[in-house]
């Protein structure tokens, strides 16, 4: 009796599987995201639906050596191995990793076009190699003698790091299998391809097929890989949301193209937080590490000018001074102009209507702009006080003391409203040399320990902020 032909179909945002074809994946509450996977060829073992199965015993097992049949463990008969932490050379992405990287992990790092991943992966597999290890570099993007142009700006390289051109996965897996290399590097997962799986290379098909198949690789013979996924325009990683699960970490790499300052963002980490970051400035001989990034942020800002606030948002773990500019000036003719740049345009209308009617600012007959200096984009209430008086400041043509920083949020009756971790911010501002901070009233109480040579002033309203910078 012929077996009835079972069509599958899958959400190719989240990766949820059915029998039949739905409007709104219950998995993630998309619309219209389910597709008809390609139906499955006779013979090809472990295909893409029993695939969960082949890692689950393949991966887990390996890891967790089942004696004498499946028998439950309790946790106290779990030992823990500490995995062993191997160093990138870049103690940004180190710590991005949670220290290190762990063997036989899978690492995705995602980003636009042009954001420095190529750059990023081969400085780390030239500090890999130079330590000794095993390297092997795949690319299904550009020919040997580009990737040769790209190494040449970065210096000099040693050791044993190998490259390929490829994309053909069950061509790859031979040769890392025959290698054995410690860590690869795919650029890009959206260019590999499998014959078997009968759709084109970066469907959704083709990428999941092709994650699963390294993903195999990486625990059965316990290498390290890199997959570099692209962006699209939407924000979200081609192929899409699904790679994140399948993977142990994602990495996205973040900036401006003509802007040099990017910033390394854990997503997913299976060995560590994902409250950390690390920053990169891209130079002409690769990219090199930022390891104060207030100091970088802070290197251009103009001294005694109006509109210009020093700053603190928190990055992760880690508090990042940064410079927030306004302009204020007259409508000449019409709608009242206003941008943001770097920062949520709502925000600022909203802390403007506060000024408006709390403070008694009137700004509706002037165009207004604001921006966060060097490049980067903060979405964080703690910067709303920092964007009032830097309003205030151009307004009036009052420069703010050049050894000021600000934050806390503001509501929307205009009190100032506490914001976490502020003794972390008075100490990085105290650090960078700064000695007044004003802060939430509320949250004077909680820094039980203030640096010395800073003077703390809690404000509990923006009009008592507003009083500090004079008329
Ligand atoms: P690349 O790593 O190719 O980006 P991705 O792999 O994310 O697409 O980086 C490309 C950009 O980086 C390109 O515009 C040139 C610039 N770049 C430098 O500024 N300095 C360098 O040393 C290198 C290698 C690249
Ligand atoms: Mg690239």
């Amino acid at each position: 009796m012929a077996k009835a032909k079972a069509t599958m179909f899958f959400c190719k945002e989240c990766g949820y599987e059915s029998a039949k074809w739905m409007g709104q994946c219950p998995g993630c509450r998309e619309w219209n995201t389910f597709v008809e996977a390609p139906a499955q060829k006779a013979g090809t073992s472990g295909g893409r639906f029993k695939s969960a199965g082949v890692l689950g015993g393949g991966a887990v097992s390996g890891r967790f050596p089942a004696s004498g049949g499946l028998r439950p463990k309790k946790l106290s008969e779990i030992e823990t191995s500490c995995e062993e932490r191997t160093s990138t050379g870049m103690e940004e992405l180190d710590r991005v990793l949670g220290g290190g990287l762990v063997s036989g992990s899978l690492v995705l790092v995602g980003g636009d076009p042009g954001i420095g991943k190529s750059t990023l992966l081969l400085q780390v597999c030239r500090n890999l190699s130079g330590d000794g290890h095993r390297v092997l570099y795949i690319s299904g993007e550009e020919s040997l003698s580009q990737i040769k142009l790209r190494a040449d700006r970065l210096g000099e390289f040693s050791g044993e790091l190998t490259f390929l051109c490829e994309t053909g996965l069950d061509l790859i897996s031979e040769v890392i299998v025959g290698e054995k290399p410690e860590t690869v590097v795919i650029d890009s997962i959206q260019t590999m391809y499998r014959e078997d799986a009968g759709s084109a290379p970066g469907s959704v098909g083709q990428v999941r097929e092709s994650t699963q198949i390294l993903l195999r690789l990486a625990k059965e013979h316990n290498i390290t890989i890199f997959l570099v996924g692209h962006v699209t325009k939407e924000g979200t990683m081609a192929g899409p949301r699904m790679l994140e699960h399948m993977v142990d970490t994602v990495l996205y790499f973040e900036g401006e193209r003509n802007v040099p300052y990017r910033i390394l963002r854990g997503v997913k980490n299976r060995f560590g937080s994902t409250n950390e970051i690390g920053v990169f400035e891209m130079r002409g001989n690769g990219l090199s590490e930022v390891a104060n990034p207030s100091e970088y942020m802070l290197s251009g800002k103009p001294e005694g000018a109006s509109g210009s606030v020093t700053a603190c948002s928190m990055e992760g773990t880690r508090p990042v001074l940064l410079e927030i500019q306004a302009l204020v000036c007259r409508t000449n003719f019409g709608m009242p102009r206003r941008t943001a740049a770097g920062t949520d345009y709502n925000r600022v209308n909203l802390l403007l209507a506060v000024m408006e009617k709390r403070a008694g600012i009137h700004l509706s007959d002037c165009d207004v702009y604001v921006n966060i200096a060097g490049g980067i984009r903060v979405n964080e209430p703690s910067l709303d006080l920092g964007i009032v008086l830097a309003l205030a400041s151009s307004h009036r043509d009052t420069p703010v003391d050049d050894r000021m920083m600000v934050f806390g949020e503001v509501g929307l009756s205009g009190e100032v409203r506490a914001v976490s971790m502020a003794e972390k911010r008075v100490q990085e501002a105290a650090k960078l040399g700064y000695t007044i901070c004003v802060l939430p009233q509320v949250c004077l109480s909680r820094i039980a320990d203030p640096p010395r040579g800073i003077r703390l002033v809690g404000v509990k309203n923006v009009g008592e902020a507003m009083d500090l910078i004079g008329r």
